[in-house]
């Protein structure tokens, strides 16, 4: 028996030789030292021995497990150190080497222009609004004092919406923000103070048309809304957004659903409204002024289809659109409005 304990020590020597990754260790392990193991199994024979063998033996079984277990303990404390390493070597850090800097975007220079916009008319107290940009026929030409056929129409090239019509008529992709104006007043709730913005779509597509773009549309109702009002909210508005030395003018102008109606012009910002630049004609403007957009006293019509009486109340309105607005701004030079949405990121990151 004593030959047979110390062959086993030496046969889990030699195997432990060959032993190269934790796992397998222990599966050696279990084999010689587990319960039903190698050595558990030499020592049942312990048994039938007589007391003086059975000293003599237990010094021999105590030395070959002490040794079989250091062999163990060596090569689990080899194979151990080598995992460390090999961890160390593949998750290897260089602190001190630069980081890479996380790209921060920012938000769409249209988006910038819409917060701009309706932060500026909030200090006047005109609250944001949105309304839909798929709507009715109704709500964009019919209640705004364009029935069907009205060659008026024709002004706003409108994509219509396949399909039945409904009670307001066909559905169209709103050509202007103007739709808002009767379903502002449909809630119910005066004065009306309302500044939407939102998404308008006509066929056209050119280096200074979209096919869709936004627009922001103001408008008051109120007991005695005046002209003399709509032009200090546009001065306003000029001098917020453009800058403190712009000033704006009121040009007469047509529209169905305004009375009297007006084109609102800016002072030009490269020959500071005069038309000229060290005598020859202003190359942006040529005559002083930028066309800004549509504006004008809400025609009594449209205040009866929003279920008022016009006798009662009165309203401006103004429509004008976002990214021509934004171009308009000092420093802001596009001659093709269509990079806006090109996605090219080497213009983007500019603002
Ligand atoms: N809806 C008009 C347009 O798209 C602009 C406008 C709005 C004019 C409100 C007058 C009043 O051109």
């Amino acid at each position: 028996m004593e030959n047979e304990l110390r062959q086993l020590l030496a046969e889990v020597q030699a195997r432990l030789l060959g032993v190269n990754v934790l796992a397998d260790l222990e599966v050696v392990r279990i084999e010689v030292l587990g319960r039903k193991g190698k050595l558990a199994e030499l020592l049942k024979g312990l048994a039938v021995l007589d007391i003086n063998e059975k000293k003599v033996i237990g010094v021999v079984a105590n030395e070959v497990k002490m040794g079989i277990e250091r062999a163990f303990a060596e090569v689990e404390d080899k194979l151990s150190a080598a995992a460390v390493l090999a961890k160390n070597e593949s998750e290897w850090l260089d602190m001190t080497m630069p980081g890479v800097t996380p790209e921060v975007g920012h938000t769409h220079l249209t988006t910038q222009a819409i917060e701009d916009i309706t932060n500026i008319f909030a200090h006047l107290g005109f609250v944001r609004a949105r309304h839909p940009e798929v709507d009715w026929d109704y709500y964009a030409f019919e209640a705004m004092n364009m029935p069907s056929d009205h060659p008026a129409r024709d002004d706003w090239e409108t994509f219509f919406v396949k399909g039945e019509k409904g009670v307001k008529g066909k559905m169209v992709l709103t050509p202007h923000t103007s739709n808002g104006q009767v379903r502002e007043m449909e809630k119910g709730v005066f004065p009306i103070r309302m500044i939407s913005i939102g998404k308008c779509f006509r066929r056209q597509a050119d280096v200074r048309h979209l096919p869709s773009f936004y627009q922001f549309e103001g408008l008051v109702i109120d007991k005695k809304a005046s002209v003399t009002e709509l032009k200090g909210v546009c001065d306003y508005f000029a001098k917020s957004y453009f800058g403190p030395d712009r000033v704006t003018r009121l040009r007469p102008y047509h529209f169905r659903f305004t009375e009297p109606s007006f084109e609102l012009d800016v002072s030009c910002s490269v020959c500071s409204g005069t038309g000229k630049v060290d005598g020859v004609k202003c190359k942006l403007c040529k005559e002083g002024w930028l066309e800004l957009g549509g504006a004008g006293m809400v025609h009594p019509n449209v205040i009866k289809a929003g279920g008022l009486d016009p006798d009662e109340y009165s309203g401006f309105a103004f429509g004008w659109g976002v990214e021509r607005t934004m171009m308009m701004r000092a420093g802001l030079n596009i001659d093709d409005i269509r990079i806006l949405y090109k996605n090219d990121l080497r213009f983007i990151r500019q603002f």
